[in-house]
């Protein structure tokens, strides 16, 4: 059967019930009509009524069955920094099912013993929960190595050797999540060492698989351009149905990314100003104070734009512009992401990007008060790299909302410090009543600070205590911390439990991966371009090059300080 990624089959005639189940979106309490499912696009046909759906139980349980998770490049930064400690925190904070197992492969020659010490030091430098003799015993249990290079057979024979044993010893019944955590040039052998080995299964869309379900989870870059990316999703499209895929931007993991969507969708006072009739402007930063930090081989030939705008910037941007999708659910809050994408006019043509797209790399300077080098100086950087480590750059959604508002996105390392924030800035009142134009009050801006001191504030105007009628900017303020007392799970943890609980809401779907990268792509070109603009030289600790500045200034706006 051929999947109908962009078509969706119609049910049979007569009939008013689709009976298939949904392996993510039937997750949530409401589930569509079938009325509905024909006009979804991808592959959210589930069973129309979830009171008499027989099979909703079942779907409930999948959200927990135990599955064996093979994390690929296991001796990687990702896994200990991030993977090891997260699968940690949720073994013992308990939303993992007993006999969740974790197969570690990598190329290093390490046994199961001196695999399980190695994650025992990344989980006790990096898990939430402290590390105790007993939960450590509990989680070590069911972590197991194997030994291969990706490019050979036997590493794939070998795994499922060790895949179906831990089938019989610890009940995983099939249930595995393949976890490329490598470099993405190893993307396509594994896919292909899995396939060949009949180790993974291509499942269809629609069916519940007879046999254990099977996920595979990608890291960023998906892609290096357009064209790789399409490369990309198509070689995996051969292997694995889009529903099994999971891309992974962690953005979407972190608790503050997920609120600006309940601000705005779980309240009513901010959507009625959520428009082009009200909203001035809107800037996203992702500053990081730090450098390359050793990363300068990837780094290098990545670049700001493809590093952080293509996937993380473009990602804030959707929850911030898009319309409010009918359910909280996998294909409706991508569709309507995609929406916003496909909204976006990236700079038209090569004037276009010159004149609102600006790149600019660091040099020599201080960060926090101590000596940081160029990074042209930095260890494997070529002395002559015109690699961007800052872009700034407006974009226009083109749509009924957001019809001439501006969006400048920018992003750059060595900044003065980290710091991530969206902020909308209103339209001036239309009328002064105070006095003379010396008194015009600031606008209206509501920034929502997705790290560090994650909240939400609003800056407004209040009379100064006194005779007169001074009018000067005050803050509201939300803090996350302080409102509910504890930290959020790490971006991972959430993205993790997703995947084990078959729910795609937060990943990137491919018709959105395919949207991002379109909007990029003039953008590479002119970079590429031998008589490129810039990059433009910004000392380490300050907030960009000049050139940023003047780009915003012809729009008579000016960048926000965060
Ligand atoms: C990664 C980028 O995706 O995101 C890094 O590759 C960047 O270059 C990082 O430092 C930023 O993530 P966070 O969660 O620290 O904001």
């Amino acid at each position: 059967m051929t999947e109908p990624h962009d078509a969706p089959m119609a049910p049979s005639p007569g009939s008013d019930t689709v009976r298939t189940i949904d392996l993510g979106d039937g997750i949530g309490p409401t589930l569509p009509h079938a009325s509905e499912l024909w006009s979804q696009p991808f592959d959210a046909w589930t069973h129309a009524d979830a009171a008499v759906n027989p099979l909703r139980s079942s779907q409930l349980d999948h959200a927990v069955q135990p599955a064996a998770m093979v994390i690929f490049g296991v001796s990687g930064d990702l896994t200990s920094r991030k993977l090891m400690p997260a699968l940690f925190d949720l073994a013992v904070g308990q939303p993992l099912p007993e006999g969740f197992s974790v197969v570690g492969v990598s190329h290093r020659d390490w046994s199961d013993d001196e695999f399980r010490a190695k994650m025992r030091e990344a989980v006790t430098a990096g898990s939430r929960t402290p590390v105790t003799e007993e939960t450590w015993q509990g989680f070590a249990k069911g972590l197991s190595y194997v030994q291969g290079d990706f490019g050979d057979p036997l590493t794939y024979s070998r795994l499922s050797e060790r895949l179906r044993a831990i089938d019989t010893e610890r009940g995983t019944k099939g249930n595995r999540i393949f976890y490329l955590a490598t470099s993405p040039n190893f993307f396509l052998p594994i896919i292909h060492g899995l396939e060949t080995a009949s180790v993974s299964e291509r499942q269809a869309n629609y069916l519940e698989p007879s046999e254990g379900w099977q996920r595979i989870v990608v890291e960023k870059p998906f892609g290096h351009d357009l064209e790789s990316a399409r490369q990309l999703i198509q070689e995996m499209a051969d292997a694995f149905s889009e529903r099994q895929i999971y891309r992974i931007d962690h953005y979407l993991g972190k608790e503050t990314v997920q609120n600006i969507l309940a601000f705005r969708f779980a309240n009513i006072i901010f959507e009625p100003i959520w428009n082009r009739n009200y909203v001035d402007n809107v800037q996203i930063t992702a500053a990081e104070s730090i450098g390359v930090e050793g990363r300068a081989g990837y780094y290098d030939s990545a670049g700001a734009l493809r590093d952080m705008v293509q996937s993380h910037l473009l990602q804030l941007l959707t929850v911030v512009a898009m319309e409010p999708p009918a359910r909280y659910s996998g294909n409706a809050v991508r569709d309507e992401k995609v929406k916003v994408l496909r909204s976006v006019v990236p700079p038209l043509g090569e004037q276009e990007v010159r004149r609102w797209v600006v790149p600019g790399q660091y040099g020599p300077g201080f960060v926090g008060g101590t000596a940081v080098p160029g990074y042209r100086d930095e260890a494997s950087v070529a002395p002559d790299s015109k690699t961007e480590t800052y872009v700034a750059l407006r974009l226009k959604v083109e749509n009924w909302r957001w019809n001439g508002v501006p969006f400048f996105l920018r992003t750059g390392k060595r900044l003065p410090r980290r710091v991530t924030e969206v902020a909308i800035t209103l339209k001036r009142v239309p009328h002064l009543i105070f006095g003379g134009a010396e008194l015009e009050p600031s606008p209206d801006v509501i920034s929502m600070r997705i790290q560090p001191d994650e909240g939400i504030a609003i800056r407004f105007n209040a009379k100064v205590p006194g005779a007169g009628t001074l009018i000067r900017p005050v803050r509201m303020e939300f803090s996350y911390g302080s409102a509910f007392g504890e930290a959020g799970p790490d971006a991972y943890e959430r993205l993790l439990l997703d995947v084990i609980r078959g729910d795609p809401t937060l990943f990137t779907r491919r018709d959105e991966v395919e949207a991002e990268w379109s909007i990029v792509q003039p953008i590479l070109d002119v970079f590429a371009a031998p008589d490129a603009p810039g990059p433009f030289a910004y000392p380490a600790g300050s907030w960009g090059p000049e050139e940023a500045n003047a780009m915003i200034a012809l729009t008579d706006r000016t960048w926000r300080r965060p």
